[in-house]
Formats: C-alpha cells, structure tokens, sequence
C-alpha cells in the first residue's frame, strides 16, 4: 500500500499556521487585503473565487470582490488593475481566468503590478524564481513543495520528471524541483517514448489535462506520484486525476489522491503568497 499525500491535511495545517502569523501581524497593526477580480459568470470560476474568498476569511484576510459584466472592455479592465496597483491597502490583485476572448490575458496579467502579483504569473516572477531571485511562486506548483517537504519526501538528487510545459504548473514546477537540488526533466506531448522518461522517475509529477493517462507502465516500482490534473466526468460529481490512482498506487510508494491531493494546496498557497505580500512590498524587492 502507497503512503496517501493528505492535501487536505497539510493544505489546512498551512492555513492554520498563516491565521497565526496574521492575527500576530494585525497585533502590530498590519493589515491585508487581496482584490479579486472575476469577469463574467463562468459557474467553474465562480467556484474557485467563493473558495478564495471563504479562505481569506478563515485566514484573516481581507477581501475586496470586483465582480465585471462579460462585455467590460480590456480598458476598463486595465484601468481598474491600475487604481489597485495604486492603492496601498491593497497588498494582492488576483484576476480570475479564463478571461472572455475579447481580452487578451497576456495584458492583464502583465499590468498586475510585480510586487502585487500573488498568483506569480507576471514573466517578472517568472524570472525570479528562474534565475533564484525574491519573488512570488505560482501557487499550484509551491503547493506541490509543501506537499513533498512536509510528508518528508526527500527532493535533493532524486530524478524529478514533470510532465506537461505550461506556464502556470509545468515549467515552474520544474524550476522549483531544480531549486530544490532535484535532478530534473520536462516531458511532454511531444517527448519520444514517453514511458522510458517517466520511468525513471523518483518523483513523477503529472500535469498532462488528460483524465487517468498515466498508468503504471509509466511509473517505477517504489516512485512517488504527484497528480496535479483534475477532471469532471459529465453529468456525474466524480472527479479525476491524470494518474489511474487504482492501477498506479499498488506500484508506487507515496501518491496523491484526486480530490484532496494538490487541489486543496493551490488555495493555502494563495493565501501564504498574500501574507509574503507584506514582506516583499516592504523591501520592494520585486
Ligand atoms: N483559473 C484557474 N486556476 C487559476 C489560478 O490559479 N489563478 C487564477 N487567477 N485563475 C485561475
């Protein structure tokens, strides 16, 4: 039997310890505020934003909710995001995507200022954290760390695979594994025999979008499994990973379920990029 990663578990000791340190911070007066900004109604985002919302809440965190009609234009977007880069009681600016395709992203993202940046999307912290500089980290893949360091998962000299290049968990989840002095190697839809490169994996950490695609012919015997994808089948509540828990658990040593797994992690690592917020806005190291 595979050791279970509990995301729920860690994700909810994580959130404990920040209400700490924020009740400790606001003794001294400090106070902090995260705007979220959601275009539209998308039932999906909506979801993901209440849940944002709820955690600020149990954290002691405050939130300030932009909610914009689906045909707002891209200036008006923009100039909001530069009243809130503006505003110093403002420590975080979240905007929600997917945005409506009216709006280019790459915009958005990009006039978030740098030391607001909490869902470290702006190529400013992709930088930092590539080159090893302060910054924010993308939330899911910091989620992942966490999730490995406190189930006492050694990183340091393991053969690291990542699969999947995005933006948002591929590519830093590589850089953070580096970081961590992982041996590490990026595979993805084009990689050849795809099998032989996962299967070398001490740690495999799957972020493909394609429901149960890892089996455990792509997995070594004794490897720990991280499935960061999450899939709803139609018309049912059930969810899925990109990893076939069943089949690949009997093989690996550690494994992280769907739901609870890194779902829960992404939200409490959110949350401690707010609290970082503070630190980084007071150096202005950003
Ligand atoms: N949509 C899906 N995931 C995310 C996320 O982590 N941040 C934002 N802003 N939007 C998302």
């Amino acid at each position: 039997m595979a050791f279970l990663i509990d995301g729920k578990k860690i994700s909810s000791e994580i959130k404990e310890e920040l209400r700490e340190k924020v009740a400790r911070m606001k003794a001294e007066g400090i106070e902090i505020t995260l705007a979220v900004i959601q275009v539209g109604q998308d039932p999906a985002s909506s979801v993901y934003v209440g849940n944002k919302k709820k955690a600020c809440e149990y954290v002691g965190i405050r939130s300030l909710s932009y909610g914009l009609e689906e045909n707002v234009t891209q200036e008006e977007l923009l100039s909001l995001i530069d009243e809130l880069n503006g505003r110093e009681d403002v420590n975080g600016i979240l905007v929600q995507l997917p945005l409506p395709a009216h709006i280019s992203e790459e915009s958005v993202l990009e006039r978030i200022s740098p030391l607001k940046d909490v869902d470290a999307f702006h190529p400013v912290n992709v930088g930092a954290l590539c080159i090893g500089k302060p910054g924010f980290v993308s939330c899911t893949p910091a989620g992942v760390i966490e999730l490995l360091k406190r189930s006492g998962i050694e990183i340091e000299g393991k053969e690291c695979v990542v699969v999947g290049r995005s933006n948002i968990v591929g590519k830093p989840m590589a850089l953070l594994l580096l970081r961590e002095n992982g041996t590490v190697t990026i595979a993805h839809s084009r990689t050849r025999n795809l099998q032989e490169v996962t299967k070398r994996a001490d740690i495999l950490v799957v972020a493909v979008g394609k429901p149960k695609m890892i089996t455990r012919e792509y997995v070594k015997e004794g490897a720990v499994v991280i499935d960061v994808g999450i899939h709803r089948t139609p018309g049912s509540k059930k969810l899925y990973g990109d990893v076939d828990f069943e089949d690949v658990e009997p093989v690996c040593s550690a494994i992280t379920p769907v739901p609870g797994g890194v779902g829960p992690m992404t939200i409490a690592m959110l949350m401690h990029n707010c609290v970082e917020s503070v630190e980084l806005q007071k150096r202005q190291v950003v």
